[in-house]
């Protein structure tokens, strides 16, 4: 089984918590370590440092983890919802690098232990909805991208930006199948890159991520389809041009660039009117950009029939 390399940074290096954390946060944080106490060596290591609660959550009851680690598309591991939860132990998340370069004054490689400093980690409680037609409330752990694009200090020319997941068929044996071109890619603008709902996710449920939710990080969109959110990313890449995304190379015509979550764009095969949240019987209604209407001024003067 992989293991999770321990942070070596304490909390409080991160961040005051007065500063971050109310009482009942911090209350939760050290029944959390006092609970690490008690397990053995492996399984107390595989912590997270401390997270406080994120306002931008949603107050919307979360799926259960065993739905959100169960019910995956992560095609490098298989395309069945669950191939990645029986086949993903292949991957191995530790050591990890991030490579962080392109349009950038400040180009740099990132370790985990690096990542995990950029900004204090906050739980996010996302929704998210998968183009096919789901959708579920996953509790994530991560920081805003955005704290990461600072540090690379973006130039003038560095206008989107670019994702790459790890290209390793010996631990990711869909790559062994062209379904997709490999390495999975993928692509924000700079402005959507840097707007504080999107994050890079290292935990879930309090835990770091598993394996088939993308470890040992990935983007987390929430205003976006599922697909934009890419997992186990390796590289990032400040470009000129719009990226092209696995998904939009394999059929652009069904999969665009902005592929925000839309009720009036159906897909070419499907409407996207509706959605059936994982766990529940009757569907309902999909809402523009997830429900995260602080979002519109990104596409404010832009046809999203166009640019879906
Ligand atoms: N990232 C990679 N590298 N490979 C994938 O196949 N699938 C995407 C996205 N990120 C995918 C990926 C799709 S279609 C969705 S809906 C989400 O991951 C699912 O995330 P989850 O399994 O954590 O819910």
């Amino acid at each position: 089984m992989p293991t999770y390399r321990p942070p070596r940074i304490a909390a409080s290096e991160i961040t005051p918590e007065s500063v971050y954390l109310s009482r009942r946060d911090w209350l939760s944080g050290s029944a959390a370590l006092a609970a690490a106490a008690l397990l053995p060596p492996e399984a107390a290591a595989a912590a997270l440092p401390t997270f406080y609660k994120s306002r931008y959550s949603t107050a919307e009851p979360k799926n259960s983890e065993a739905e959100i680690t169960g019910y995956n598309n992560f095609y490098e591991f298989g395309t069945d919802k669950r191939d990645p939860a029986a086949h993903a132990h292949t991957l191995k998340p530790s050591p990890w690098k991030v490579e962080v370069g392109g349009e950038v004054a400040k180009p740099r490689t990132f370790d985990l232990d690096a990542l995990l400093k950029l900004a204090p980690l906050e739980e996010r409680i996302y929704r998210l909805r998968c183009v096919e037609g789901w959708s579920m409330v996953i509790p994530w752990v991560g920081f805003p991208l955005a704290a990461l694009l600072k540090q690379v200090e973006p130039t003038a020319r560095g206008r989107y930006v670019e994702f790459t997941t790890l290209m390793a068929p010996e631990q990711m044996p869909g790559q062994r199948d062209d379904v997709l071109a490999w390495p999975y890619v993928e692509g924000l603008r700079l402005d959507e890159a840097m707007h504080p709902l999107a994050i890079l996710a290292v935990g879930l449920y309090g835990r770091p991520l598993p394996n088939q939710n993308g470890a040992p990080i990935r983007l987390v969109v929430p205003w976006k389809y599922g697909f934009k959110s890419i997992k186990s990313i390796v590289k990032i890449r400040l470009v000129e041009q719009q990226p092209i995304s696995s998904w939009t190379r394999a059929n652009p015509t069904e999969y665009g660039f902005y592929s925000n979550v839309n009720p009036e764009v159906d897909h070419p095969r499907w409407s996207q009117a509706t959605e059936r949240r994982i766990g529940e019987f009757f569907k309902r209604k999909t809402l523009m950009f997830n429900g995260y209407d602080e979002v519109a001024g990104l596409y404010k003067g832009m046809d999203l029939k166009r640019n879906f």
